[in-house]
């Protein structure tokens, strides 16, 4: 799919077709073509919880102020980022130190770098999860797209429960949802809502 297609084709499908599911071998594909998306020096701080089952499905539609597509959706996604990705404890630093040729002064320096852009203040810390990992929620939906998959992002979600019943890290924050499934054909979207173009939000300087 170019493209273009992809970019004006894609919506928030709020009604699935519950008869018809994403396989595990789908939502694998989806994930492992998303992750292009790019990330502060590669940090890559998020992880996915991919949450399938009716229980947790059921546990998750009560702390996303029971939005039925939670329910419907054929698996819901917790898009989770790391506030505290930059420490040594990312195993990408590791693959760094190969990808430089062992230069140790390269991914020290790098380290120190990340660690005062994105660890130097909670303001700090929030921005390097959230911006990182908005970027790879976006990649996800529009992966999705090019396998055919609707979805859904959301973040009208009770935040912390999500984060209490899902057992996330302390460093870890929830940063949206996103439904996947099959539209219901047999119901209608709203209408696409315009969008403000390039002389309503931007400035030549
Ligand atoms: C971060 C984010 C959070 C959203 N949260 C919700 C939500 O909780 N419930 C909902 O019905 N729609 C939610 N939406 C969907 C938006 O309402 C939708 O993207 C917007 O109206 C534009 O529609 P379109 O995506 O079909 O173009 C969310 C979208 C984004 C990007």
């Amino acid at each position: 799919m170019d493209t273009k297609t992809l970019l004006t084709e894609r919506r928030s499908v709020n009604f699935f077709d519950t008869s018809k599911s994403v396989s595990d071998e789908t939502l694998q594909q989806i994930v492992d073509l998303a992750v292009f998306a790019p990330s502060a020096f590669n940090l890559q701080p998020w992880r996915i919880i991919a949450v399938k089952s009716d229980e947790r499905k059921e546990q998750l539609f009560n702390l996303a102020n029971k939005q039925d597509k939670v329910r419907e959706a054929s698996v819901v996604l917790i898009i989770v980022g790391n506030k505290e990705g930059y420490s040594d404890a990312n195993p990408v630093w590791g693959e760094m130190l190969q990808t430089v040729g062992g230069n140790q002064a390269v991914v020290d320096g790098a380290k120190q770098a990340a660690a005062y852009l994105y660890g130097s203040s909670e303001e700090r810390k929030l921005k390097f999860a959230e911006s990182n990992a908005g970027l790879l929620a976006m990649s996800l939906m529009v992966a999705a797209q090019e396998f055919g998959v609707d979805s859904h992002p959301m973040s009208g979600l009770d935040f912390d429960g999500i984060h209490a019943a899902f057992g996330l890290e302390a460093a870890e924050t929830v940063v949206m949802t996103i439904c996947l499934g099959s539209a219901d054909t047999t119901k209608t979207l709203y209408p696409r809502r315009p969008r403000r173009g390039f002389n309503e939000i931007a400035t030549i300087v």
